[in-house]
């Protein structure tokens, strides 16, 4: 009979708590999956005397998260502390160097030192594995590193924040402001007091950063992606691309390019045909695009206690039945330095809206400036002005939205055919521009 997995959990939050009661619940299933059983031996987080409704009798207390880490009756150290920094780091740390195998939620630690934990994972002979880091409960980082090893990966896309899909799937369905569905998703638990993590994008783009090392074999470089949040989205612009047949996410894309790896993040348009304008609310979803088959789609909830718990739980299981995959799936040694394709030479789609100046022939100006750029379009609409007066008549028109859609064109072009309306002097206020990602 093997020895079961001797367990040691920092952090008995959301996610931690949820960890030791699906280990409970599960004892028996995970015995006979695995060949030998699972326990928590001990446990630790910032208060002893919080109440948590977990049951921790027979299960030893730690000092610190270090102390746990240190642990010499501990085979599997699991951080739920979250944090790039101590005390998850140099717990972390001291538990790969002790030859002990780590599983760690924290994606913002993984995008930061992911390389380095690696190489001492590789080194000391113990796993780190993060499969909850991107996605909760959506086996995608199993998927890249596993399920695709023979597969070459030629662009990852996903809506990997809940908190944003949320706030636009509301804006869209309910006419409402990104304020408005923002103080929602607040009183509602799914947006922080301080939201800006999630809506200006960061939050997505340190799950990109670890999917596109995935997907793509090369090193972690989360400097290496563009950000943009959906805090200018407004009702106009969904309203606008659901006439042209699409919605409005917050995407995070890394594609292969022949000019390097593009990673983004940013508000897109997508076909609402498409598997992934399909998702609504707080669940995310990743396409995988590979060579020689029609895409992957992974759907599922991103986030809870109990979803990122599963996926915590599997990466011990897999602890437990003695796989030791390379954290980034292949050695370190082996994983290309990103090389980084610049943005302005990303090539797509365009949707831009411009409020005119109430002149004749304002279409007509901004349509020569993008010919200037030898951008196409491929819709154009002038629309009235919006809104009605406080006699419930039409308010007198002082602006028109312009909206127009483009054929794929470069993003230099965009920016200075814009560049150059904006110089005309023909429109007012910042233009909205938001990037097209077709299947
Ligand atoms: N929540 C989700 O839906 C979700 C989804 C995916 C990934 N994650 C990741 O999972 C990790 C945990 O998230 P969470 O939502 O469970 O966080 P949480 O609810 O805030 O829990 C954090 C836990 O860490 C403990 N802690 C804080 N400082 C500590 C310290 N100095 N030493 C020891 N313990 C300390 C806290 O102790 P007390 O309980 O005593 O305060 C608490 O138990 C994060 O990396 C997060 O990014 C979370």
């Amino acid at each position: 009979m093997v020895a079961p997995l001797k367990v040691g959990i920092a952090g008995l939050g959301t996610v931690g708590a949820d960890v030791v009661r699906l280990i409970e619940a599960q004892g028996a299933a995970l015995a006979a999956r695995c060949g030998r059983g699972i326990r928590v031996v001990a446990v630790t987080a910032r208060s002893k005397a919080k109440k948590r409704n977990l049951d921790l009798r027979g299960i030893t207390w730690a000092k610190s998260a270090l102390d746990l880490a240190n642990d010499a009756n501990v085979d599997c150290f699991v951080e739920l502390i979250g944090g790039s920094g101590d005390p998850a780091l140099s717990a972390i740390d001291a538990a790969l160097q002790s030859g002990k195998s780590v599983v760690t939620a924290n994606k913002a630690l993984i995008a930061k030192h992911g390389l380095r934990l690696a190489k001492s994972a590789e080194a000391h002979g113990g796993a780190l594995n993060f499969e909850a880091a991107v996605g909760a409960a959506i086996p995608v980082v199993k998927t890249l590193r596993e399920g695709l090893a023979g597969t070459e990966v030629n662009r990852v896309y996903g809506i990997l924040n809940g908190t944003c899909n949320y706030i636009l799937t509301r804006m869209e369905q309910e006419g409402l402001s990104f304020a408005e569905c923002l103080k929602d998703a607040q009183r509602l638990g799914y947006a922080e007091a301080d939201p800006s993590f999630d809506v200006d994008g960061h939050d997505t783009a340190q799950k990109l950063a670890i999917l596109a090392s995935l997907a793509f074999g090369t090193k972690v470089a989360q400097s290496a992606v563009y950000v943009e949040g959906i805090s200018s989205i407004t009702p106009a612009d969904l309203r606008a691309a659901e006439d042209l047949g699409y919605r409005v996410k917050l995407l995070g894309v890394a594609v292969r390019t022949a000019k390097g790896i593009e990673q983004r993040v940013h508000p897109t348009m997508v076909p609402k045909s498409s598997s992934i304008a399909q998702v609504m609310g707080v669940t995310n979803a990743v396409t995988i695009d590979g060579e020689g088959f029609p895409p992957i789609t992974l759907v599922g909830p991103g986030a809870g206690g109990a979803a990122t718990a599963s996926a915590v739980v599997a990466d011990i299981a897999d602890v437990a039945r003695g796989i030791r995959a390379k954290p980034f799936g292949r050695p370190v040694a082996r994983l290309r330095a990103t090389k980084k394709a610049p943005m302005e030479r990303h090539e797509g789609g365009y949707y831009m809206r411009l409020m005119a100046r109430d002149l004749a022939g304002t279409a007509a100006t901004i349509a020569t400036r993008l010919a200037e750029q030898k951008i196409s379009i491929e819709s154009i609409v002038q629309r009235h002005a919006e809104g009605v007066d406080e006699n419930g008549m039409p308010r007198k028109a002082s602006q028109v939205p312009v909206i127009l859609v483009t054929y794929a064109t470069h993003e230099d072009a965009v920016r200075r055919a814009l560049k150059a309306v904006q110089h005309d002097k023909v429109i007012s206020g910042r233009p909205q521009l938001i990037r097209i990602e077709k299947n």
